[in-house]
C-alpha cells in the first residue's frame, strides 16, 4: 500500500511524508515527549509547539477548561523561544526519520520573516508552520489570517525568508476564510493547514467571572470537527495546494472524513490529550481501512467525496 504523500508540489526540493499522519502544533510538544509512549518515528510528520523569537511564559491560568466535547485553551503560546529551539531540539530531531516542521508565531510581519531566516537551513527541520492566528500589534490586534491582505503579507514575508517548505495555517476566525485561502496561495505558500481553533469562552457562575485567566480561550476537540470539515471541504475546492485538514479528529474514520472531503493529510490535535497514542491509532486504522476496501493508493481517497 502506498500512504506516502508529497505536501509541497510547487517546492523544489518537496516535502515527502511516508503517510498523511501528522500531529497538531501544541498537542504534541516538541515530539520528544511522547517518544517513550509509542514509535512516533511511523508518523507522517510532527509539527513542534508554537515558536516566537523569544521565550514566551504564557497566559495567566487557568489555561484550561473542558467543554461539551471540547477543550477551550488559552496557553498563549508558552514556548522556549527559537534559539534554544534551535540549540536543543533541532539536533534531536536530525536524527529522526520523521520530519519536524516548526509552527511559528508572531506580532509583526518582521517576526513572522525574521523566525524563517533562523529556522532557514537548519539540520532536523522540515519545512515551517506560520500559525496566522495571532494579533497584529501594529493592526490594534486583529488576527493576520482574518484578513486576506495580512495573511499575504505574512507569506511573502516568510517565503522571502526561507528556502523551506511553508504551510499556512488558516484561523477559523474571519468572515471569509476562502478568500484568504486564496489569498495565501497566490502569495506562494506550499500548503494550506486548517482549522485552528474557534474563539470561546466560559464562565465560573459560582465566581462570576471569566473561567479562563485571559478570558477568551480557543475551542479544539470533537466539538468542531464538523465545522472543520466544512472549511476543509471548502478550501480544497478553491486551491490548487495540497490542503491539510485538523480540527477535532480523534479516529480513523474522522480522519478518512477529512481526506475524503480534499485533505491530503491530516493532524491530530486534542485527541492526543485523552489517548497518547492518536496519532498512531488513526494511522494503523487508516491502514486498516484501506486494507479492507482494496485501495492501494491513499490518492485514491483524496477529495472522493467532491467527484
Ligand atoms: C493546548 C493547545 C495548544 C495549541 N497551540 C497551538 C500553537 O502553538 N500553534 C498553532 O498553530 N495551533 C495551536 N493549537 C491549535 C491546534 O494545533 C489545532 O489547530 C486545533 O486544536 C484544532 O485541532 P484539534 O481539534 O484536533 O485539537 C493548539 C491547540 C491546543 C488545544
Amino acid at each position: 500500500m502506498n500512504l506516502s504523500i508529497q505536501l509541497a508540489p510547487k517546492h523544489k526540493q518537496g516535502l515527502l511524508l511516508s503517510n498523511p499522519v501528522m500531529t497538531a502544533a501544541g498537542t504534541f510538544g516538541y515530539g520528544t515527549e511522547y517518544s517513550h509512549m509509542f514509535d512516533i518515528q511511523r508518523l507522517g510528520a510532527i509539527v513542534c509547539k508554537g515558536t516566537t523569537l523569544e521565550p514566551r511564559d504564557g497566559n495567566p491560568q487557568p489555561r484550561l477548561a473542558e467543554t461539551a466535547c471540547g477543550l477551550l485553551n488559552s496557553i498563549g503560546l508558552q514556548n522556549i523561544g527559537v534559539k534554544a529551539l534551535i540549540r536543543e531540539k533541532a539536533p534531536l530531531w536530525a536524527s529522526w526519520r520523521v520530519p519536524v516542521m516548526v509552527n511559528i508565531a508572531g506580532e509583526t510581519i518582521d517576526d513572522y520573516a525574521q523566525l524563517a531566516a533562523k529556522l532557514d537551513g537548519v539540520a532536523g527541520i522540515s519545512g515551517i508552520e506560520v500559525n496566522i492566528s495571532c494579533p497584529n500589534i501594529k493592526a490594534g490586534g486583529a488576527e493576520f489570517g482574518a484578513s486576506p491582505e495580512l495573511a499575504a503579507e505574512v507569506t511573502t514575508a516568510v517565503k522571502a525568508a526561507t528556502s523551506l517548505p511553508v504551510l499556512v495555517k488558516l484561523t477559523p476566525n474571519t468572515g471569509d476564510i476562502i478568500k484568504v485561502a486564496v489569498a495565501v496561495a497566490e502569495a506562494g505558500a506550499d500548503a494550506i493547514s486548517l482549522i485552528n481553533t474557534l474563539k470561546g469562552i466560559a464562565i465560573d457562575i459560582t465566581r462570576r467571572r471569566p473561567l479562563l485567566g485571559s478570558v477568551i480561550g480557543g475551542l479544539s476537540g470533537p466539538a468542531i470537527k464538523p465545522v472543520a470539515l466544512h472549511m476543509v471541504y471548502k478550501v480544497a475546492g478553491a486551491v490548487e495546494l495540497p490542503v491539510i485538514g485538523c480540527g477535532g479528529i480523534t479516529t480513523a474514520s474522522d480522519a478518512i472524513e477529512f481526506i475524503m472531503a480534499g485533505a491530503s493529510a491530516i493532524q491530530v490535535g486534542t485527541a492526543s490529550f485523552t489517548n497518547p497514542s492518536a496519532p498512531l491509532d488513526v494511522l494503523e486504522g487508516i491502514e486498516q481501512f484501506m486494507e479492507e476496501e482494496g485501495l492501494e493508493d491513499i490518492a485514491e481517497l483524496i477529495g472522493i467525496a467532491r467527484r
